[in-house]
């Protein structure tokens, strides 16, 4: 049986659903002899500020038990040098570029993207919210509901490609923040960034990332960021892009299941850097052992009761 796997966003057409996320898999050019990434639905690079960063002094990563915590605090090599260096090897690629953008100020975003549109071989852009705001102390602008809005709002005339907010999951409704970047005129929303976490080494008394607390990802958090995009897939009406600890194919169905239009793949890849693609071959084969013909039929297809289990207590 013949599968569609491939689906659009805005005027843009991935070629299956199967992305891997921010921060996991570098610029893209990195891993070539690990993983075919022709075979991706779309690469999401590494997030850029308008400067290089250092990020957080070591140690910024912990391993915990099926999972990771980071606290790399947005190293990068800056819009410029990605343009110079970086963009020519991704323009040679068949499968799409999602550029993520980090920034501690609305203009910083706003003159990331304006900088990225004037080049070509971008499919669309990623937003993390989850970036301090230096006008606001240091607050990260993905736990204030109407910075987030802002960030939408001004981003929004400034390009015709797909524009996707990537929303933190440290917030109390997800939701909340889904529905007023869908009014600011996102085209689809991430779900999730990391939680907040921390690790101590108890023969030193000391925690075992310099920042103290940090990002966790990995299986660990694949529960929550089921529930996370079940929340935001039954609240708003918008495409999301499930993520959290997805390492096989049956994990990222779930997600479809739930209500994500595709997933993104990130802890995972530093575990097997070939994850990805064969997720994506693993999702098109239970379609066709299923006798579905899309997997876009997939998504939002959960048999459950869901009024019971959105109004429900469950303790
Ligand atoms: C080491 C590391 C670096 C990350 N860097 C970024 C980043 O620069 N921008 C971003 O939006 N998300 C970043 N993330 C978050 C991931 O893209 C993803 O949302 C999160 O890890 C949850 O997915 P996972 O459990 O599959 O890893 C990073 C995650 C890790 C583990």
């Amino acid at each position: 049986m013949t599968v569609k796997t491939s689906f659009m966003l805005r005027h843009v057409e991935f070629q299956n659903r199967v992305f891997v996320a921010s921060g996991t898999f570098g610029y893209g050019d990195e891993i070539n002899d690990l993983v075919d990434p022709n075979k991706l639905g779309g690469i999401v690079t590494k997030s850029l500020s308008w400067k290089p960063r250092d990020g957080n002094p070591p140690r910024r990563i912990a391993e915990t038990p099926s999972g990771m915590l980071n606290s790399i605090g947005l190293a990068n090599i800056g819009v410029h040098t990605f343009i110079e260096k970086k963009l020519p090897f991704l323009r040679t690629l068949k499968t799409r570029i999602i550029v993520n953008i980090a920034a501690s100020s609305v203009q910083e975003y706003c003159d990331v993207l304006a900088l990225l549109e004037r080049h070509d071989g971008i499919h669309g852009y990623e937003i993390n919210v989850s970036c301090p705001n230096v006008k606001e102390g240091g607050l990260s602008f993905g736990t204030n509901v109407d910075r987030t809005r802002e960030i939408t709002e001004r981003l929004r005339p400034l390009t015709e490609k797909p524009l996707i907010i990537k929303l933190t999951p440290n917030v109390t409704h997800m939701s909340e923040f889904a529905r007023a970047v869908k009014d600011a005129g996102a085209d689809a929303v991430s779900c999730i960034n990391t939680l907040v976490g921390m690790a101590v080494d108890v023969r030193t008394r000391t925690p075992r990332l310099s920042t103290v607390t940090g990002g966790l990802s990995g299986p660990a958090i694949k529960p929550i960021a089921l529930a996370k995009v079940f929340e935001v897939a039954k609240s708003v009406d918008i495409p999301i892009f499930g993520i959290g600890g997805i390492t096989t194919a049956d994990d990222a169905i779930e997600f479809l299941l739930v209500g994500a239009c595709a997933v993104q793949v990130g802890t995972t890849n530093f575990v097997d850097p070939g994850a990805s693609v064969r997720i994506a071959e693993g999702i098109a084969g239970y379609a066709s052992s299923n006798g579905i013909d899309d997997v876009g039929k997939l998504v939002g297809s959960l048999k459950a009761d869901v009024k019971a289990s959105v109004l429900q207590t469950w303790l």
